[in-house]
């Protein structure tokens, strides 16, 4: 029997249990009260202020398993390896074990946990910069391990250096970083294609080679002036692709046929009424990532919309829908019900459908000659109308579209927007700016004088921080009057003349819950965990970072309200 994707996760974290860590749960999908960043796209995410030196409660050894999507790699789904939604398996040493241990466990679990074929795996590591030198250490591990020099190879920092903004140059300061060694398997069934160069290669995008392991040695910050200061202790940082290694476990050189995958493949196949075969594997393969990425998002309670997370989640939905009617050339307003059991995808694809129709209708207005690059560009933007159809209508028509321009418009665009979302990244995670950080103690404030005030069966089901404002979900069956707003406002603004003190302490999450602290039960909390408490006025169960004392919160007010539905509403604070 092949080993599933689950039993493979168990032993994983078996594995590293054995070895001295602990579990620790996942972070959700959208990162709470975090405004630098859109989702989490990595295990080391939530962990950054514990990497950067701050005790874990749960120690020094750490081991999980988190879901995670990167939103930059949409374009590569349709290839027998990328998808945007994944889980990644992540050990972590917070200046406890380094290089030698972790090579020669992570090299213990591949070839004798999972039975990977030595001869298939190869190794990578940093060839060294200006700042960092070439990593000889861990290359005398991997040759003591018994790694054959012809499977050890050395590349520069656009491949063996890790931090979440990718290149050294690219790190905003305050990001942290450092030189990998990462594990590639080599799926001998996939013939190299010279479309992807002469010689193939670890590195090579031909298929033949996928990475499936990555530990990173995290061990510099980045500083104001450019130049990498230590960070206080050598940190390991390991993540590996679930799918991935299933997919070299179950050695699948398809990702799409490992068991995570084949039952929603076959399923699209019997809606579509197509094959998973030839042309229709890339739309196939994009329709399953995008679909199984929309339902996680949405069980992490997003909605579909035109900002921020909303809007990665509309664009998923909807590149299904595109990849559909390609397969099928139709759409019909009830589609998708035999293949998702979420309304909000059916919702949205009815939505959607009409858009598309607009985008078909405009294209027929208009005189076919006049629809070049820039035309298909507006209707990709303004309708989320897709490039490829607006090439297939033309070419029907014996027209051709100069998809390098539509590119070249695209790429400007997309450029423009990456500024944009730099700003988003700034600073890295732990870096929360001053006005975030008030946000954050004023929920706290928020929450208790609502309680106060509504009655104890408020209770915080979400929130959201951005500079602008603060978001904040809770169950309460009807609209807040405008006394009760008063009321609550002037709570806020009383503890905040108070100045009460913010103080911190680590203590077993149970004695917690038992001595009334306010937790967020939606999520699974370690064995010890952290409570922050406001004077003698409230206390919750929470990871900060907050004020000092609230006097620094200064003026905030309610800005407005509204109904989620469920018995959910919503409130906005400036
Ligand atoms: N944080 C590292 C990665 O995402 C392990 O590849």
């Amino acid at each position: 029997m092949t080993m599933t994707a689950d039993q493979l996760r168990q032993k994983y974290l078996d594995f590293f249990v054995s070895k001295g860590h602990k579990i620790i749960p996942p972070a959700p999908l959208i990162p709470e009260n975090d405004p630098t960043t859109l989702f989490t796209s990595s295990g080391m995410q939530p962990l950054i202020p514990y990497l950067k030196g701050k005790p874990h409660p749960m120690g020094n050894r750490l081991v999980n398993s988190q879901p995670c999507f990167r939103a930059e790699d949409i374009e590569e789904v349709g290839n027998n390896r990328h998808t945007t939604f994944f889980d990644m398996l992540g050990n972590w040493s917070l200046g406890d074990y380094f290089k030698t241990e972790q090579l020669t466990w992570i090299w213990e679990f591949f070839t004798r946990e999972l039975n990977l074929p030595r001869e298939k795996l190869h190794v990578t590591l940093f060839e060294g910069n200006k700042d960092v030198p070439k990593d000889g250490e861990s290359f005398k591990i991997w040759q003591d391990i018994g790694v054959p020099k012809d499977h050890i190879h050395f590349y520069d920092a656009t491949k063996n250096w890790w931090s979440r903004s990718g290149t050294p140059e690219n790190m905003p300061p305050g990001e942290i970083g450092g030189p990998d060694s990462e594990i590639f398997f080599e799926f001998t069934q996939i013939k190299h294609n010279s479309k992807f160069g002469k010689k193939c290669h670890v590195n090579c995008d031909c298929g033949r080679f996928v990475e499936i392991g990555n530990s990173v040695f995290m061990q510099y910050e980045k500083q104001e002036d450019g130049t990498f200061k230590p960070l206080p202790k050598q940190n390991v940082d390991f993540g590996g692709g679930l799918e991935r290694l299933t997919q070299a476990v179950q050695n699948s050189p398809d990702m799409f046929q490992i068991d995570i995958f084949k039952p929603l493949i076959q399923l699209i196949e019997q809606v579509t009424g197509q094959k998973y075969q030839g042309e229709n594997r890339a739309p196939m393969r994009i329709m399953a990532d995008h679909l199984r990425a929309a339902k996680a998002m949405i069980e992490g309670d997003l909605v579909p919309s035109n900002k921020q997370q909303g809007y990665v989640l509309r664009r998923l939905i909807r590149r299904s829908a595109v990849k559909f009617r390609q397969l099928t050339g139709k759409l019909d307003p009830n589609s998708f019900s035999g293949l998702v059991d979420e309304p909000v995808i059916v919702e949205e694809i009815n939505k959607f459908q009409k858009s598309l129709t607009k985008g078909l209708n405009l294209i027929e207005k208009t005189d076919a000659k006049k629809i070049n690059a820039q035309f298909a560009f507006d209707l990709f933007q303004t309708h989320g109308f897709p490039f490829e159809i607006t090439q297939e209508i033309l070419s029907e028509k014996g027209l051709k579209l100069d998809e390098k321009a539509f590119v070249k418009i695209k790429e400007k665009h997309q450029q423009k927007s990456r500024t944009a979302s730099a700003g988003m990244f700034k600073g890295g995670l732990s870096d929360h700016s001053e006005t975030t950080t008030k946000y954050h103690t004023a929920t706290h404030l928020l929450h208790q004088a609502m309680r106060d005030v509504l009655g104890n069966h408020v209770q915080q089901s979400g929130s959201n921080i951005t500079v602008e404002r603060l978001r904040f979900d809770f169950a309460h069956n009807k609209a807040l009057t405008e006394k009760e707003i008063l009321k609550i406002e002037k709570i806020i603004k009383q503890k905040i003349e108070e100045d009460l003190l913010v103080t911190q302490k680590e203590m077993p999450y149970q004695e917690a819950i038992d001595s009334g602290v306010l937790a967020f039960f939606k999520q699974k909390y370690p064995d010890q965990v952290t409570v922050y408490s406001i004077g003698e006025y409230s206390k919750e169960l929470c990871g900060g970072p907050h004020v000092t004392s609230t006097g620094k919160i200064g003026k905030i007010k309610i800005d407005k309200q509204k109904a989620l539905g469920q018995g959910l509403r919503r409130l906005y604070l400036k």
